[in-house]
């Protein structure tokens, strides 16, 4: 069982040398790290102080090999570590996508290795920082027995926070991670845009509402969304809301998600209520009016 705590790095971008440095700063030891180009070979070895692997048939027998690499590359990645290590069965190889599961590595996993998927929820941008970041990440888990063991005493070492995620899970899983990221981002900027239209200098349109959306975040994670939900929707305000909808009219694409967000408050303000169902039918039904007007 590898639990040398001894690793190989394949692919010496931003996250494999975020993990790797993390983890050799934390005792692990790194065997040895190889790339696409030469020049990222050995920037990586200097980052790392390891050995440059000559190719893929040169990965310690005892060490887990960490996949730094693009999704772009697993294919490719996945058949060359079959058609090269030598010592591939029982061999943990672990990838660091978020949006695929342990199984791209397909053909390495049956020809023996224990395969995983070990996805840092954390932004790596450079190798200091990311090592930095990695100390108090939550990882994401997925994979063989083996793999998901070797996996838990990285996160272990690393910050102690982790979950495990079924395959069949890890689509949906990332899709989670968009909607907790991109599409708040997106929400913000909408808000932020509106602001300005409303006549609100651009400068100040951008801090305006940090507390709001800050306290509201904050709100979310002490006592969930339902005890959260506050506003128009959640008082059963029609007038409210028609006067919204009515001054965003002229912006279609905002218009639209105002509505669907606001169909998804009422899901909420339903659970928080349920002796409010009448005002709640009403504003469903006013909200369906609107639909692609
Ligand atoms: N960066 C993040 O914030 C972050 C966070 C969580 C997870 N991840 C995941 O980490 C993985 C890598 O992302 P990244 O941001 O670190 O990308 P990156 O900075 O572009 O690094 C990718 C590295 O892989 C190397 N590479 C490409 N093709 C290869 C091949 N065929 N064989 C060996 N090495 C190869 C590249 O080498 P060259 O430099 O020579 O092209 C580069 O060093 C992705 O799965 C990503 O989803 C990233």
């Amino acid at each position: 069982m590898p639990m040398d705590k001894c690793l190989a790095l394949v692919g010496c971008g931003k996250a494999g040398l975020s993990l790797a440095l993390a983890l050799k700063s934390a005792g692990w030891e790194v065997a040895g790290c190889l790339s696409r180009t030469p020049e990222s070979t050995e920037r990586g070895a200097q980052w790392l102080a390891s050995k440059v692997l000559g190719s893929l048939g040169h990965i310690p027998q005892e060490a887990t090999l960490v996949l730094g690499i693009p999704e772009a590359a697993f294919a490719d990645v996945d058949r060359q570590i079959a058609s090269e290590d030598p010592h591939l069965k029982g061999r943990v190889i672990l990838h660091l996508s978020g949006s695929l599961p342990s199984r791209a590595l397909e053909i390495c996993r049956l020809r023996g290795a224990s395969v995983g998927s070990f996805h840092p929820i954390m932004t790596l941008p450079d190798p200091l920082t990311g090592a930095r970041g990695l100390r108090s990440a939550t990882f994401a888990i997925e994979g063989r027995p083996a793999a998901v063991q070797v996996m838990r005493a990285m996160a272990q070492t690393l910050s102690g926070k982790f979950f495990t995620l079924s395959p069949r899970g890890k689509t949906l899983y990332h899709a989670a991670a968009v909607v907790a990221s991109n599409h708040i981002l997106t929400l913000l900027a909408d808000s932020q845009d509106l602001l300005v239209k409303a006549g609100v200098a651009p400068s100040a349109a951008h801090e305006a509402f940090q507390a709001l959306a800050a306290g509201t975040v904050e709100n979310f994670y002490a006592a969930g969304a339902v005890a959260a939900i506050t506003g128009p929707v959640e008082r059963g305000d029609g007038r409210t809301v028609k006067n919204h909808l009515q001054a965003l009219k002229r912006w279609p694409k905002e218009l639209e998600r105002y509505r669907i967000m606001a169909m998804g408050a009422l899901d909420l303000a339903r659970l928080k209520h349920p002796d409010r169902q009448g005002a709640y039918d009403a504003l469903a039904k006013l909200l369906a009016e609107w639909q692609s007007r």
